[in-house]
């Protein structure tokens, strides 16, 4: 035995150990408001950040001792005073910056608390269904990519698709199919204001937030249907669809890829993302690849297989969309050179 390997591996268990704790916390600050508290305010005891929270003072202490030991916010000994640095602000607090993660903390404590339902899941076979999740994950997820698609996704990830956004310019048609919250068709909508967005989603309190939003932001030009994503009206020749990280979710996902192939116009796009995780275990050593081959079972996995689906899971690698893009009939299929930390992008042909 070399001892020097089983250190690093007790080690790594107990770094991961300080890691899901400080997820907790993490969530504690982020649902709690501490995190915005902070942001911008300088340098505030604990009794100044309990004060402006209304939250008890102990427990602010000890919360913010322990998002100093995990580096998330900066302390000062001779004042004993806590601060977040403009970096910290951006990415703890600020909803609309591109490296916000809150939606990080805000998924992963709920999706945690069903673990003992998995142990038995894994006795008995079936999942979870999407609806019984949990009542923060559809705003969790929603919270996680946002982000993304308000900082990147008209700018930058369909500008990478040769002609597409002067078509978008020019009055077309967009679905957004799995569309959970929103977001991202709001995100297309309102960039294009001659384009047409119809989300869908079979979740109806992602369909009722996603509603809310555009009827807040008096949007005109998009709509929400609360259905299943095969059932995309399909008498529209849309020139784009889009999938964002929802088909490896799906229980039938064939059926999906066919009916979006289906709706597509002629010289229509399809642009499909999913988790940029690698298929080989071993080339996930990274965060990225750690978070979301343990989230898999936990989450994306599950919702499937509850109802006797394909179960592709969250790492559903780009050997397996290219062959599903095949079977489906796409006449091509090309992975986008865009990077980015979360997501894999691919631009398809009918
Ligand atoms: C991980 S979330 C992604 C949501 C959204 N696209 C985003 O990026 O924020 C997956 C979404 O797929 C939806 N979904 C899964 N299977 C579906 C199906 N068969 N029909 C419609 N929506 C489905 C879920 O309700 C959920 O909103």
């Amino acid at each position: 035995m070399d001892k020097k390997k089983m250190e690093d591996t007790a080690l790594r268990v107990i770094g991961d150990m300080g890691g899901a704790f400080s997820m907790a916390l993490g969530y504690i600050g982020d649902r709690l408001g501490l995190f915005k508290a902070m942001s911008g305010a300088g340098k505030l005891s604990s009794i100044a950040l309990a004060d402006k929270t209304g939250l008890n003072e102990r427990y602010v202490r000890e919360w913010a001792n322990a998002m100093v030991a995990a580096e998330y916010i900066e302390y000062e000994e001779e004042s004993h005073e806590f601060f977040m640095t403009d970096e910290q602000s951006a990415v703890l607090a600020d909803e609309d910056s591109p490296m916000f993660v809150g939606g990080a903390f805000h998924f992963t404590v709920p999706s945690i608390l069903n673990t003992k339902k998995i142990m038995q899941i894994f006795k008995d076979g079936g999942g979870i269904p999407y609806s019984d999740i949990g009542d923060e994950i559809p705003e969790a997820i929603e919270r996680l990519f946002r982000p993304g698609y308000v900082n990147f996704l008209t700018r930058d990830w369909l500008a990478s698709v040769p002609g597409l956004i002067n078509r978008l310019e020019n009055s077309a048609k967009v679905v957004d199919v799995g569309c959970g919250c929103g977001q991202s068709s709001i995100a297309m909508a309102e960039a294009f204001p001659n384009t047409k967005v119809l989300g869908i989603d079979y979740n109806p309190p992602s369909i009722k937030r996603a509603n809310d939003l555009a009827k807040a932001k008096g949007l005109k030009n998009v709509e929400f249907l609360e259905a299943p994503a095969h059932e995309i009206p399909n008498n529209e020749n849309y020139d784009l669809v889009c999938s964002f990280d929802c088909i490896h979710d799906m229980v039938d996902p064939r059926l999906t890829l066919k009916a979006i192939r289906g709706a597509m116009s002629d010289d229509g796009f399809y642009v499909w993302s999913e988790p940029n995780v690698h298929e080989n275990p071993l080339k996930r050593r990274d965060p990225v690849g750690k978070a979301f081959s343990a989230l898999s079972p936990l989450h994306c996995m599950t919702v499937s297989l509850a109802y006797g689906g394909e179960g592709l899971g969250t790492v559903i690698g780009e050997t397996a969309i290219m062959k599903l893009a095949r079977e489906a009939e796409f006449s091509s299929i090309e992975k986008l050179s865009i990077e980015h930390p979360l997501n894999q992008f691919f631009a398809l042909k009918p």
